[in-house]
């Protein structure tokens, strides 16, 4: 049975079903991936930015004999975001390939065809029967970055420690736990504003302006994910000449994950990229001794980002695809007497 679901209100046996079929899920298609624990499961399932809904539904297992509720078997929930609904679908291994995705996709669909929203977007990762799904839903490509992971343990910290020191003279670094203070937001957000065509996918929005930055780091903050920044700025000006943000998520939080590095166009070439992602590392290593591994999502395009990870010691471990389709074309798709 499918139906409307508030984490909000759920039980917390509910939620533990949900975390459940998360974790088969991990285990069967992500198997390298850390396992997700309860820590703020419920709040990263209810908190969204101001302005954007998430709306979500959850499909039973029977109940048992003695009356005893029946297990989470599938989630869906699509946020409302802009104009586009980004949907994520799970479906516990052992009930695949009985229709359930189908079913979960179209009441997520109708929804939003009826909220007026006209795509739907999904990420999809690599090398998992996602891909064979979304497609055959008619949903097609529109983005690929490649996710890559750094191994803490086999960081040569030393050799971090130099980069770290290496940045040309006129700029110094910053280390920000939870956020950039308040008096530098505004250039924060003019150093982000600065890349915003850069090629980013839809699906994970930036945010540039300082009312949205403060809304999104506090969002961070309630959904159980701690964010660190550090900034290099540019002495005589006071700008913010690069930043890169790590967030480490109470739901998975031996493995963070790497958002936006910015180095702003007058400022490249001095070895801003590198330093500041080297002494976040450095940062880390104290701020969050459960930490082993950090990832990161980057355009294959972007090959002078690729290049500085790979000295950090990332290394690339599958495609993160986004895939879209129109709302109407899919409910007919899947529902061809509507
Ligand atoms: C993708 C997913 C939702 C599919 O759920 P499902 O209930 O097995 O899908 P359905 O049974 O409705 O399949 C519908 C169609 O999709 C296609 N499909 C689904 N899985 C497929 C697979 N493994 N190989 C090939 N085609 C597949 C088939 O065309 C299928 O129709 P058919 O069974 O009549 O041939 C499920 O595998 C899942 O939860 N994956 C994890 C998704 C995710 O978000 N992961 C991120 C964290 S790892």
């Amino acid at each position: 049975m499918v139906r409307e679901w508030d984490p909000r209100t759920a039980s917390s046996d509910e939620i533990g079903s949900v975390l459940e079929t998360l974790n088969a899920v991990l285990a069967a298609d992500l198997p390298q991936d850390p396992p997700w624990r309860e820590g703020s499961l419920r709040e990263y399932l209810s908190e969204v930015m101001p302005g954007e809904r998430r709306i979500s539904w959850v499909a039973e297992g029977s109940p048992d004999p003695d009356g005893t509720p029946g297990r989470i078997l599938g989630h869906v929930h699509v946020l409302l975001l802009g104009d586009i609904g980004v949907l994520e679908v799970l479906v516990h291994p052992s009930v695949r390939r009985t229709g359930l995705g189908r079913q979960l996709v179209l009441t997520a669909a109708r929804r939003v065809y009826q909220e007026g929203f006209r795509s739907i977007g999904v990420e999809v990762v690599g090398d998992t029967p996602a891909v064979a799904f979304y497609e055959s839903l008619g949903f097609a490509r529109e983005y690929v970055e490649t996710r890559s992971v750094l191994d803490l343990t086999s960081v040569d910290w030393p050799a971090l420690t130099e980069m770290a020191g290496g940045v040309g003279a006129g700029y110094h670094l910053e280390f920000c736990p939870g956020g950039p203070p308040d008096e530098l937001i505004e250039a924060y957000a003019r150093a982000k504003a600065e890349v915003r065509d850069v090629g980013d996918g839809e699906l994970r929005p930036s945010s540039y302006d300082p009312q949205r930055l403060r809304d999104s780091l506090d969002t961070l903050h309630r959904r159980g994910m701690k964010p660190y920044i550090v900034l290099a700025l540019h002495e005589q000006t006071g700008e913010v000449a690069g930043l890169t943000e790590v967030v480490v998520p109470a739901q998975h939080p031996t493995r963070a994950d790497q958002y936006d590095t910015i180095v702003v166009q007058d400022h490249r070439g001095y070895g801003i990229d590198r330093a500041i992602k080297a002494r976040m590392l450095l940062e880390l290593r104290s701020a969050e001794p459960e930490l082993v591994e950090v990832q990161t999502w980057n355009a294959q395009a972007n090959e002078a980002m690729l290049k500085v990870n790979a000295e950090l010691g990332y290394r690339p471990d599958r495609e993160w695809c986004e895939y879209s389709v129109d709302v109407a074309e899919l409910v007919h798709r899947l529902d061809p007497t509507r």
